[in-house]
C-alpha cells in the first residue's frame, strides 16, 4: 500500500507518518473483538525485543506511563531525588512526580542539548536514586564515564528515549547497553501506535514488576483470570496496558521501520545542507550517522527568536520551541534552583517542521523562509537598537 498520511508540508511542526497496512491490522483487530491487551500486544513485545536485541520488552499505553513504570521499578519512592535535565518534555518530570520524588534539574551541553555524564555526577546528592537522561532529538547520550561511579551508589539510569527508538548508541541500539530505557509511540514518533509506549528492563524479575504494575497489580495473565474465580492484587498498579488496537499499528510500523530510518536521516541532512550556511543559525548536531532523527533544531541569536518564531508563523512555517524550561514551571518551582545557562541557551532554541513526508523541496522553503526572515528581523533590530531615543518620527510610515 502507499503512504496514507496528508503532506502537511512546513505547515506542520510534526505529523504521523502511516504506510497504508495500518489500516488492515486495525480492522483485523476490530473484527478480532479483543481491545485490550492480549495477543497482538504480546506479539508486538517479542518484535520490539527482536528489533533491539534485547531478552524482553514491556509494552504500555503511553511514553509517560512506560517513565513512571520504570521509575518504580527501580525502586524511586517518595522522598527520593532523580536528576533529570530542565529542557524536556513536561512528561519527564510528572512521571517522577507521579512516584512521589523530586525532580533535581540540571543544564544541558549546548552543542547536542541533552545532558552529560558531567552534569548527571554534578547533581548527585545521598538522596539520588535515579537519573534520567532524555536523548533529545533522538541522539544516544555515552554515559561510559559515570556508569560505575552510578552503580557503585545503586542509583539507577532511566533513559527517557522517547525520541530515540532505533538510534544506536555504541555498537548497540539505544535500549540494548543495560539500562532501563523508555520509549514513546505517541502519535509524532518515528515508531507510532497512535499512542503507546515501551520499557526495556533489566532482569527478569523487573519485567515482571512491570508487567503487573501496567495491568493494576494483578499478576495472573488475563487467561488464567478467566479460567478462575479470583486473582489477586499483589502490589501498586495503573492501568497502563498497550491495547490490541494499538499494537496492531505498532506491529506494521515495526515491519516498516528501516524505511522510516531512512527517509528522517535523509530529511535531516537536506536540512542540514540547506542550513549550513545561512548566517545566524547553528543546526545542533545529533551524529546522524547512529541517530533517527526525531526533529531538527537550530540556536538563533537570542535576540532575534521571539521575532523570527513570530514571523515565521505568520508565514505558515510551523516552527516551535521545545521544551520550555520545566524548572520555572509554576508546578515545579518549589524543586527548582536558577539554571541561567539552560535559560539562555532556551532562548536561541527554534524547531523546524520535521516529518517524514515532508520533501526536499519543502526543507529549501524552510531554509529559504529562515534566512528572509533573520535578514529582515536582524536589520529591524539594528535600526530599533540604533535610532535616536527622542527623534522616531523618521521612522513612522508616511500618512
Ligand atoms: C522527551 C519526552 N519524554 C516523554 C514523553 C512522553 O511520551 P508520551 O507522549 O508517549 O506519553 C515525550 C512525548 O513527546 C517526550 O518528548
Amino acid at each position: 500500500m502507499t503512504v496514507v498520511t496528508a503532506p502537511g508540508g512546513p505547515r506542520a511542526n510534526a505529523r504521523p507518518f502511516l504506510y497504508g497496512d495500518e489500516i488492515t491490522a486495525l480492522a483485523r483487530a476490530l473484527e478480532s473483538g479483543q481491545y485490550g491487551h492480549g495477543a497482538e500486544t504480546e506479539a508486538f513485545e517479542r518484535e520490539l525485543a527482536a528489533y533491539l536485541d534485547v531478552p524482553d520488552v514491556v509494552a504500555v499505553a503511553t511514553g509517560t506511563a512506560a517513565l513512571h513504570l520504570a521509575l518504580l521499578a527501580a525502586g524511586v519512592r517518595p522522598g527520593d531525588e532523580v536528576v533529570v535535565p530542565s529542557l524536556t518534555f513536561c512528561a519527564s518530570v510528572q512521571a517522577i512526580a507521579a512516584t512521589g520524588a523530586r525532580p533535581r534539574f540540571v543544564d544541558v551541553d549546548p552543542a547536542t542539548l541533552c545532558t552529560t555524564a558531567d552534569h548527571l555526577r554534578a547533581a548527585l546528592t545521598p538522596a539520588t536514586r535515579a537519573v534520567m537522561p532524555v536523548l533529545y532529538g533522538g541522539r544516544a547520550i555515552d554515559l561510559a564515564d559515570v556508569r560505575e561511579h552510578l552503580a557503585a551508589r545503586d542509583i539507577a539510569i532511566v533513559e527517557d528515549a522517547a525520541h530515540a527508538f532505533g538510534s544506536v548508541n555504541g555498537l548497540r541500539r539505544v535500549g540494548a547497553t543495560g539500562d532501563l530505557t523508555c520509549f514513546s509511540f505517541d502519535a509524532i514518533k518515528a515508531l507510532t501506535c497512535g499512542d503507546g509506549g515501551a520499557v526495556v528492563p533489566r532482569t527478569a524479575r523487573e519485567a515482571a514488576i512491570l508487567r503487573r504494575a501496567r495491568a493494576l497489580g494483578i499478576p495472573q495473565t488475563r487467561a488464567e483470570r478467566g479460567a478462575a474465580v479470583s486473582y489477586t492484587v499483589e502490589g501498586a498498579g495503573f492501568r497502563y496496558h498497550l491495547s490490541t488496537l494499538h499494537a496492531a499499528i505498532g506491529r506494521v510500523q515495526l515491519a516498516r521501520f528501516p524505511e522510516m530510518e531512512t527517509r528522517r536521516r535523509s530529511l535531516w541532512i537536506t536540512y542540514e545542507t540547506a542550513l549550513r550556511e545561512i548566517e545566524n543559525v547553528t543546526v545542533v548536531d545529533l551524529d546522524v550517522a547512529n541517530t533517527v532523527p526525531f526533529t531538527c533544531t537550530v540556536l538563533v541569536p537570542a535576540p532575534l527568536r521571539d521575532e523570527v518564531h513570530t514571523r515565521l508563523r505568520a508565514a505558515e512555517i510551523a516552527v516551535g520551541v521545545h521544551y520550555p524550561l520545566n524548572h520555572l514551571q509554576p508546578a515545579f518551582r518549589s524543586w527548582a534552583s536558577p539554571l541561567p545557562r539552560s535559560e539562555s541557551l532556551w532562548r536561541q532554541i527554534l524547531t523546524l517542521p520535521f516529518h517524514p513526508a515532508m520533501t526536499a523541496n519543502d526543507v529549501h522553503t524552510v531554509a529559504a523562509a529562515l534566512r528572509r526572515t533573520l535578514r529582515l528581523t536582524t536589520s529591524t533590530t539594528y535600526a530599533e537598537a540604533t535610532a535616536p531615543d527622542q527623534d522616531l518620527d523618521h521612522l513612522k510610515a508616511p500618512r
